[in-house]
């Protein structure tokens, strides 16, 4: 299968490329914004027909939750019209899109893990985005599977998990958020699940949502305390609630995703979100 993953120096891109390293049974296409960006109506319905694509992995958004407070335009081209630009494209194509949204598609006043079916009710812009992005891409008729995921991280790029770690070394304390729970997700095991996806779902039609995050649950301070711990860090964590540390866009006090359909669909365990940090964590040492 000829298989195309945007935005494939971001942090999930980059697990995908990882593991399509080793992986000769399909043709993989990696860009990113500085060769592909797909915004670009006429750049995406070209690439589509030159390489044939058959899956497309959009691993391209607008990630910075603040910024997009004050960046609507971009976060709404990236997020919303760049996701339908690609599923006409694989419409046209009879090719299958399998995209990433986020458990900031819900408001957070939840107490149960969410379910795929849920009511969405985002509380930023970057929210209100992926959801929309979602809703063009179900919208637009194609074969589609959209996963949302939170709390992602990986060795690479902007993330708490490296935050933590730059804070250890000149800092003994930081105070850090108790009051937003919900599961960190290491990019690798996410990438991995992917390709179950893909192997599933090759062959469409196809159109279905689901939700893949680490197991367990735990808020941003005790995630910290773990960072701090399984590194060997001396830095202590201070205990703080939202209203103590404002941010531009609000984030969901709860985000814990229930990941039942995935499980069943892929016939799948989920490593344990500390257990799957160790694992990054290793990486840092390899470095
Ligand atoms: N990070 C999280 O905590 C989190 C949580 C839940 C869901 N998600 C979702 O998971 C997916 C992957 O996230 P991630 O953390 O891997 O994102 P990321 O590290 O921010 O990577 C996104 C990549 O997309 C690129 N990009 C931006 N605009 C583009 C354009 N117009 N054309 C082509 N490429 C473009 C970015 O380039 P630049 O860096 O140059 O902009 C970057 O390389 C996203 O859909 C995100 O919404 C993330």
């Amino acid at each position: 299968m000829n298989i195309l993953v945007t935005g494939c120096n971001g942090q999930l891109g980059t697990e995908m490329r990882k593991i399509a390293a080793t992986d000769e049974s399909h043709e993989w296409f990696f860009t990113d914004i500085d060769t592909f960006d797909i915004c670009d109506a006429t750049a995406v319905e070209a690439y589509f027909e030159r390489h044939h694509i058959e899956i497309c992995v959009n691993c391209a958004a607008y990630t910075a939750v603040d910024q997009a407070e004050d960046d609507k335009e971009l976060a709404e081209k990236v997020n919303v019209q760049a996701p339908r630009l690609l599923a006409h494209a694989c419409l046209r194509q009879g090719a299958t899109l399998l995209h990433i949204s986020t458990d900031y598609v819900f408001d957070g006043q939840g107490d149960h893990p969410y379910r795929e079916d849920e009511p969405t009710a985002p509380v930023s812009v970057y929210g209100r985005t992926k959801r929309d992005g979602e809703l063009a891409i179900i919208d637009s008729g194609c074969h589609y599977v959209i996963v949302r995921t939170a709390w992602l991280y990986s060795s690479t790029g902007k993330n708490f998990v490296k935050t933590m770690l730059r804070l250890a070394d000149t800092h003994d304390t930081v105070s850090v958020v108790c009051d937003q729970k919900g599961t960190p997700t290491w990019a690798g095991d996410l990438a991995q699940t992917l390709t179950l996806l893909i192997g599933k779902y090759r062959n469409g039609p196809v159109a279905e949502v689901f939700h893949f995050t680490n197991e367990g649950v735990t808020n941003w301070a005790d995630f910290a305390a773990a960072i701090f711990d399984l590194a060997g860090k001396p830095c202590k964590v201070l205990p703080i609630t939202t209203n103590q540390y404002p941010t531009r866009a609000t984030r969901p006090a709860y985000s814990v995703l229930d990941k039942t359909k995935i499980k069943q669909a892929l016939g799948i365990e989920i490593p344990h979100w500390r257990d799957s940090l160790a694992k990054c964590l290793k990486e840092f040492t390899i470095k």
